[in-house]
């Protein structure tokens, strides 16, 4: 632990020359980090920002890349389309970036997509699912869109898999909020896989964001008696309808998606559920290991998948730029359509629609912390 402490001070204490111009001499490369730091998902924000911070602070104290600095834009852009939007159009055209980390959330990350692909601006999101990030509506993929995370038809196979064949459920109910990108996409998408595999969709539900009171879907799900109830949504609205649902003494497991990964999960409500992620801080691969100590040690707290995955979106973005040798995001593009990366969440090549091939990882929660389950390979 102490040597790591040392390390972040002597990272900082080089940070802090090369922003004084002590370092390098070959100018700076800005770039911008979209992430929910307020909103109904601060957590994501806070992760998302931690873990794309280390990676730049490790690359500056290693030189920057091609002799450059690397400054980091933090812009809160609250998991939502118009503050997204926004942070956009600021960093884009004040700042002048050419690269942009971010955003989290689908439904923030596909409005700043065209922004960004307009302005060939390369965007990378970390972690949003839902295919339209990297695809237009004419199912052309947009040239300056990357993420380094899988897909959405991918995770719901994975959830439907699992509860179908690992759990052995056959009837499930859906919920879904219709006017989030992710987990409208994410609910299509595990419907489809657990009726192809057998299974019986038993009843599906709408609610909104701004719902607080879940009572009456919850006394349809009573009333379908489902072996699992599928709620693919972020974990503030996961924490709501499981601690209703726990204090009407109903029984049901609850499964969702990535979305469900915070440390303000609410464990008690929600135990007893499983959900699909794309990291274990329990991972013992090497890199994850030696990421999970680094974090540690600058943060004081354990990193998520949002963590991992700012990180590895970071370290990818600038490994790109440094392969492309120069500031310029269609040598940049071309570097990222070539490239293996050797990640936290695993290795990353991108398919033709900037979309990595990953293994997904299955979570437990459990009253006393999120356990790790099983890894299932696309
Ligand atoms: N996949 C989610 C989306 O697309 C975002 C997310 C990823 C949330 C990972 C938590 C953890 O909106």
């Amino acid at each position: 632990m102490k040597s790591f402490k040392i390390l972040s001070v002597l990272v900082a204490s080089v940070m802090l020359l090369a922003a004084c111009g002590g370092g390098g001499g070959g100018g700076e490369l800005k770039i911008a980090i979209l992430a929910p730091l307020s909103g109904p998902v601060p957590t994501f924000g806070e992760m998302t920002r931690d873990g794309a911070l280390l990676a730049i602070e490790e690359w500056n104290a290693k030189g920057g890349v091609l002799g450059m600095t690397i400054v980091p834009i933090v812009e809160d852009s609250q998991c939502t389309p118009d503050p997204a939007v926004n942070a956009a159009n600021k960093v884009i055209n004040q700042d002048g970036v050419h690269y942009i980390i971010g955003e989290v959330c689908s439904k923030a990350s596909i409005p700043v997509s065209e922004i960004a692909n307009a302005a060939k601006v390369i965007q990378m999101s970390p972690t949003s699912t839902n295919p339209s990030v990297t695809v237009d509506q004419n199912g052309v993929t947009k040239t300056y869109i990357y993420r380094a995370c899988f897909i959405d038809p991918f995770q719901g196979l994975v959830g439907a898999k699992f509860a179908y064949e690992n759990l052995g459920y056959r009837k499930a109910f859906v919920m879904v909020d219709q006017a989030n990108d992710y987990v409208k996409g994410l609910a299509e998408n595990f419907k489809t896989a657990f009726t192809d595999l057998g299974g019986e969709i038993v009843g599906e539900a709408s609610y909104t964001a701004n719902d607080t009171d879940f009572s009456s879907i919850l006394a349809q799900i009573d009333e379908a008696d489902p072996d699992i109830v599928y709620l693919p949504d972020y974990y503030n609205i996961v924490n709501l309808v499981t601690a209703q649902a726990k204090d009407k003494g109903m029984n049901v497991p609850f499964m969702g998606g990535d979305g469900w990964d915070s440390a303000d999960l609410n464990l008690e409500a929600a135990a007893g559920g499983y959900f699909t992620n794309h990291y274990s801080p329990d991972s013992d691969a090497p890199l994850a290991v030696d990421f999970r100590a680094a974090f540690e040690a600058k943060y004081g707290k354990t990193p998520d998948a949002l963590a991992a995955l700012a990180y590895d979106a970071t370290n990818l973005l600038l490994a790109a730029i440094e392969a492309a040798g120069a500031d310029d995001t269609d040598k940049v593009a071309t570097a990222l359509n070539e490239i293996s990366f050797e990640a936290v969440s695993g290795t990353i090549t991108f398919d033709e629609q900037h979309n990595p091939i990953k293994a997904a990882t299955i979570l437990k929660v459990t009253t006393e912390g999120v356990q790790f389950e099983t890894v299932v390979n696309p």
